[in-house]
């Protein structure tokens, strides 16, 4: 049985008072969630202060990127050692924003799983389609590209240690949905070509869904059963929606 798992990613969002509100907010009312992990990715500078407002709740917290270096010189960049140093737990790893703004490749993003690894961060390993290749239906080779780059550099063993988010890039901040569905049907391909490698892991792996998710259709989506909870940007800056959606978990 997999346990579901809701992750907020806040982006580049957020500011010490509003941070403050929206989490002591959530913190009154996280004995409502029955059935979810939770985790929320701030912003790095946000980090400290998450962890003060966080430790010893059951929520967890986690970091946006991650450099695919050890500690050294590369101006701008962050270390896995120093996210392990504010107690993260999750990464996520190559969300569309960073491979369609910022230009990472398959290459890069294997590189920022394995470091997240190597310091014993989860990684969140974020894949998915743009529009026009869904179109041109290339939605499945898309996914499996993103996910052999892994698969080639740290061995399918290492997923057993991670997880999935499904986020077709046509669903972000756009306010279209996939529809369950159309979620599910990507899900059991993510699912199925693990399971063709290594079965057990297939099985363990939690795969989230993101994209669009809101209050109001979290329920059905996360009904699916490959879905096993959800990436949430938007929405999981209100305390409340963000509280309604990780309530919807199975
Ligand atoms: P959204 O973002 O929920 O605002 O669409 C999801 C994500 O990009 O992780």
């Amino acid at each position: 049985m997999r346990q579901s798992l809701v992750v907020g990613n806040w982006k580049m969002n957020g500011s010490i008072q509003s941070n403050q509100s929206l989490l002591d907010n959530f913190k009154q009312n996280i004995k409502k969630v029955q059935n979810a992990q939770v985790s929320v990715c701030a912003p790095f500078v946000y980090l400290q202060q998450i962890s003060e407002l966080l430790k010893g709740t059951v929520i967890a917290w986690g970091a946006q990127d991650i450099s695919n270096q050890k500690p050294g010189a590369f101006t701008g960049e962050v270390a896995g050692s120093m996210l392990v140093d504010f107690n993260c737990q999750y990464v996520i790893i190559g969300h569309s924003e960073r491979r369609n703004l910022y230009g990472e490749s398959d290459e890069l993003v294997a590189e920022k799983f394995a470091m997240a690894q190597s310091v014993k961060l989860i990684p969140i390993l974020c894949v998915g389609e743009l529009l026009e290749q869904r179109e041109a239906g290339e939605t499945e080779n898309v996914v499996k590209r993103q996910l052999d780059a892994i698969i080639n550099l740290q061995g399918v063993a290492s997923l057993a240690n991670s997880v999935i988010a499904y986020e077709p890039v046509w669903a972000i901040g756009t306010g279209k949905t996939a529809t369950p569905q159309q979620a599910q049907n990507v899900h059991t391909f993510i699912r199925s070509l693990i399971a063709k490698k290594e079965a057990g892991i297939a099985k363990q792996l939690q795969i989230l869904y993101g994209g669009s998710v809101k209050a109001n259709n979290a329920v059905e989506l996360f009904a699916m059963p490959d879905i096993d909870g959800g990436l949430i940007g938007g929405a999981s800056l209100k305390a409340d929606e963000f509280l309604t959606i990780c309530q919807a978990a199975r």
